[in-house]
């Protein structure tokens, strides 16, 4: 029966890894798959992390399975990061939150949730986006649409485009929106745009879902949660999906969170109960380790400022390797301005290379980047960035 199964193509992010693992170049450069690297090009493990680990190690006293919904203390964690614990959707309780592996899979549970409770609406997502959501949400069934997002011209946001876009909506659709540090672009609303935004969701009735997997990463844990909080007006419900393998490094323990705000206590309370159900279907219940570690180190107050200082040194980082590219590609003689890449935000930066020249980076020089040309500023080193240049100024021409 097999012979019949066509082979599927490789993943256009993580498949460029397996490819990256088997070049055998001493001189090749991962600017892929979006995993932060230290100086050194390791992915460390926090130190926050290796103590909160060790913490639990000691205390843990039983594997018994968690709740369907995860870890309580986690989950209101989650909701106060993002939120703040003064925040009226805390107060009022109109939030519920379900801990999933990974933001993936609070990204396929909030599908799957649409798809079985709320069916019939449209979803839709920024041009470009990450290139799993259209998967994760078609193979939920959702009927997709697109809005424009980047502006070529100007390597900004096509802040016009948007707005007419999601003016044609229809009630009840979904939005798909990047909470902070836009990927692939690393291009945000700003503030007055975000207002902008929430006006449009409210007016017309739309169910915003953000993507946040990136809090801290572009100017701060609070500034990062801007657009979120702006969103949250009293009243409004959204979905919001959460991931900590950036901010905590916790990549390959799939920490993540679906939360759904509804307009009142009971109305959470029936979509938590939907959300179960969701899960109960899909992996039962969740791994505890990764969220376990997450919750001890916001529950502690010397832990949670060693992760503050951890993630601020993170950013600095990305954004002192923004600076470096941006002063080396113009000292190597590329004419072309790259100025742009110094005001995006996160980890990833749209360079403007196209498919052609990706593919060129990568059989010639052996620097893996996206094929939409978007590069992992995560990636970037005082050891690598001479040769990026060097191969970027190649591809130019
Ligand atoms: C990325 O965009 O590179 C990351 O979100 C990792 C992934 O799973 O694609």
């Amino acid at each position: 029966m097999f012979q019949q199964v066509p082979t599927a193509p490789p993943d256009s992010i993580l498949g460029l890894n397996e490819a990256f693992r088997a070049d055998p170049n001493p001189e090749k450069i991962n600017l892929s798959v979006g995993v932060y690297k230290d100086e050194q090009g390791v992915t460390p493990v926090l130190k926050c992390v290796k103590e909160a680990e060790r913490r639990l190690l000691e205390s843990e006293s039983t594997k018994s399975y968690l709740p369907i919904d995860g870890r309580p203390g986690y989950d209101k964690a989650v909701r106060e990061l993002m939120f703040g614990a003064d925040h009226e959707v805390m107060t009022a309780e109109r939030g519920v939150t379900v801990q999933t592996p990974g933001g993936t899979g609070a990204l396929r549970v909030a599908g799957d949730f649409l798809a079985d409770s709320l069916p019939g609406r449209s979803l839709w997502l920024s041009q470009p986006t990450w290139p799993n959501h259209p998967n994760i949400f078609t193979a939920a069934g959702l009927p997709l649409k697109t809005y424009a997002y980047f502006d070529k011209a100007n390597n900004g946001l096509d802040f016009g485009g948007m707005m007419e876009a999601l003016k044609g909506a229809a009630k009840g659709d979904v939005v798909v929106l990047h909470g902070c540090c836009h990927n692939p672009t690393g291009i945000d609303p700003t503030p007055q745009q975000w207002k902008a935004i929430g006006d449009l969701v409210q007016e017309k009735e739309l169910l915003p879902l953000l993507d946040f997997a990136y809090q801290g990463f572009g100017d701060g844990l609070s500034e990062d949660a801007v657009g979120l909080r702006e969103i949250a007006r009293p009243g409004q419900e959204m979905l919001i999906c959460s991931s900590f393998s950036k901010n905590f490094g916790l990549y390959n323990e799939r920490v993540g969170a679906l939360t759904a705000v509804a307009g009142t206590k009971d109305e959470a309370g029936a979509v938590l109960s939907q959300l179960k159900k969701v899960i109960r279907s899909n992996y039962s219940n969740p791994p505890t380790h990764g969220a376990a570690v997450v919750e001890t180190v916001l529950a502690d107050a010397e832990l949670r400022t060693m992760w503050e200082e951890e993630l601020a040194h993170m950013r600095n980082r990305i954004n002192g390797m923004r600076k470096l590219l941006v002063e080396k590609i113009a000292a190597c003689g590329i004419e072309q301005d790259f100025s742009f890449i110094q005001d995006q935000r996160g980890m990833f930066s749209f360079s403007g290379l196209n498919q052609m020249q990706v593919d060129q980076l990568r059989s010639e020089m052996s620097i893996y980047i996206v094929g939409s040309g978007r590069i992992n500023v995560a990636g970037i080193s005082e050891a690598n960035v001479d040769r990026l240049c060097e191969g970027i100024k190649k591809v130019l021409g």
